[in-house]
């Protein structure tokens, strides 16, 4: 797509300016807990038609539709089970997406051509605050072009989107970094997990039934796929990744045996200390950190021409199995075993 724009970016205090954008059937780059989203009225076609091609998105992948407060729900969605608004008590606003039957006020457009849509109410004050003005509900996916990390700062999202996109509103950095999880509904007591996220499946499970969907777990048969998002490839820097399954001495032989200019290893602070080859840090080591960085190091890396990005799988447990699974999706579903 050619340049149309001079993209702008926008100080947080730009909220009137973004909601006019999305009120007048544009889009704009917005920051969220999780990750930048592109924002447009989800209810107007024309509108979400903009996110698609500035994305370069498959048509079959639906948008998720951000609210600013839970009464919006039933304007979107309909048939709504206890259940989604137990869940929703307790985990909106924040880093949960519901998937519910929805209503005809959204075109086929922002669902993908499914019947359901995709509802999350974001804890970011900021996104809230410009749906509230816009008075629309807000179809939003991650600001980036589609195939490439998620955007967790507004340079990831200009670097992505310029000259696609009118505006972007700088919040600052993502505090998740990673993005929000998606559910179905089996039943109306039972839960799919269909994209890990920040919300774990031990917190889910801990208040119904859940499964985790196995398109989260190894490489999904297209034609299969529960939520069409998980049969692309995505997440994936420029670089490539190599995921490797043992102990950090393990790991550091295999390194210094492959390594060479521009391979990078991804390890945490306490480990550069005695890493003698090129590395990346990130951070403490627990699942959150590596959440929080995961997409800004897959960028920075690509910035400074690394070739290859080497780093150990983490365990499938907690915030862990969304990790893991962006690992696991960028590294093109393989795991070298040590
Ligand atoms: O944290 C997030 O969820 C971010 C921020 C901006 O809110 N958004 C985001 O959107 O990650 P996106 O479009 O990049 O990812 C949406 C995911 C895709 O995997 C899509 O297939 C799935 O949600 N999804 C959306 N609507 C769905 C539906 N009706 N049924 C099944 N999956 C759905
Ligand atoms: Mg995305």
């Amino acid at each position: 797509m050619k340049n149309e724009f001079s993209t702008k970016i926008l100080s947080d205090s730009a909220i009137e300016t973004a909601a006019s954008l999305i009120k007048n059937g544009d889009v704009v780059g917005l920051p969220s807990e999780t990750v930048y989203g592109l924002g447009a009225d989800a209810t107007n076609a024309k509108a979400v038609a903009k996110i698609f091609a500035a994305k370069g998105r498959p048509a079959d992948n639906p948008l998720i539709i951000h609210i600013s407060h839970i009464e919006m729900l039933a304007t979107v969605a309909r048939d709504i089970p206890s259940l989604a608004f137990t869940l929703a008590e307790k985990f909106w606003g924040g880093p949960l997406t519901l998937v519910l039957k929805k209503r005809s006020i959204i075109p086929d457009i922002t669902s993908g051509g499914l019947g359901t849509v995709g509802v999350r109410m974001p804890s970011c004050g900021l996104f809230r605050q410009v749906i509230d003005l816009a008075g629309v509900p807000v179809a939003a996916p991650s600001a980036n072009v589609s195939g490439s990390p998620s955007p967790t700062s507004a340079k990831h999202v200009l670097r992505d989107l310029d000259g696609k996109i009118p505006a972007i509103v700088d919040g600052g950095e993502c505090g998740i970094g990673i993005e929000s999880t998606v559910v179905s509904f089996d039943t109306p007591e039972k839960l799919r997990i269909l994209r890990p996220g920040f919300v774990t499946f031990e917190e889910l499970d801990a208040i119904c039934e859940t499964v985790i969907d196995e398109s989260v777990l190894c490489k999904t048969d297209i034609s299969q796929a529960a939520s069409p998002g998980m049969k692309y490839t995505h997440y994936s820097p420029a670089a490539s990744v190599v995921l490797v399954d043992g102990s950090f001495e393990e790991f550091t032989r295999f390194f210094g045996e492959n390594s060479g200019a521009d391979k990078y290893a991804l390890i945490t602070d306490d480990q550069t200390a005695d890493f003698p080859y090129p590395h990346y840090a990130m951070g403490d080591g627990s699942d959150k950190d590596w959440a929080q960085r995961l997409f800004k190091a897959f960028r920075e890396l690509d910035e400074i021409g690394a070739v290859a990005i080497y780093m150990r799988i983490p365990a499938k447990n907690g915030v862990g199995l969304a990790v893991w699974n962006r690992m696991f999706k960028a590294a093109g579903f393989e795991v070298i075993k040590l």
